[in-house]
């Protein structure tokens, strides 16, 4: 399937096969398509939980509040974006260095930028973190739709009682919630779009 393809056919699935589940190995490589998203400076300051046991599911159920698609889908993702990204750059980028894709001075240069931008930003770390999230989450839903799943983003949980019941690090900021399994019987056709010319400027 092209990614256009992938684009068209996505929707928000309300529907899950409850009979099909998904493999940590095949989480896994889904998380792995996740990664290839984009992140400022290649920061990649994001987190997955992978929501796949009984056990767990019915722990989130009610903090989805009620949402049964958390416990039909085979696996619900807490897409995280972490906060501190000051202290977690150094590390995240010193394989780009070491690839010899960046050298040391642009290396020091890009964890100095994100010192001076982050380090004494709350505001901007958290809009970094939620960017980040759901440049990841998009990535996810489009590579699920690849593979023949479906998909569902999901803002319709609270946040500090899903951390508190997953033991999230106090950095680790729960943007959204992602079902991804076998679609069911009963999901909805693709809704409109605005026009295009609606939302589009030209300057
Ligand atoms: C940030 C975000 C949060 C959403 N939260 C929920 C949710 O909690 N529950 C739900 O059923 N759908 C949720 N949706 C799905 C939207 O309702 C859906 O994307 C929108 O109606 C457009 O439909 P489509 O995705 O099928 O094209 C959410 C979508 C986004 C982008």
């Amino acid at each position: 399937m092209s990614v256009a393809a992938s684009i068209q056919a996505r929707t928000s699935s309300s529907s899950y096969d409850i009979n099909r589940t998904l493999s940590q190995s095949e989480i896994g490589a889904l998380i792995g398509l996740t990664t290839q998203a984009p992140s400022a400076f290649n920061m990649q300051n994001w987190k997955f939980v992978a929501v796949h046991s009984p056990e767990a599911k019915a722990r989130l159920l009610p903090l989805a509040y009620g949402q049964t698609k958390v416990v039909e889908a085979a696996v619900t993702f807490i897409v995280c974006g972490t906060l501190d990204q000051h202290l977690t750059m150094p590390a995240a980028l010193a394989p780009t260095r070491d690839a010899g894709i960046i050298d040391q001075a642009t290396y020091d240069g890009w964890v100095g930028a994100v010192n001076d931008m982050y380090a004494a930003n709350p505001v901007m770390q958290r809009d970094e973190a939620v960017r980040s999230a759901s440049l990841a989450a998009m990535t996810l839903m489009l590579a699920a739709q690849e593979q023949g799943l479906v998909s569902c983003p999901m803002i319709g949980f609270d946040p500090a009682g899903v951390a508190a019941a997953f033991e999230l690090a106090a950095t680790d900021v729960p943007v959204m919630l992602v079902t991804v399994g076998y679609t069911g019987p009963s999901n909805w056709p693709k809704k409109p779009r605005k026009p295009v010319a609606d939302v589009l400027a030209f300057v």
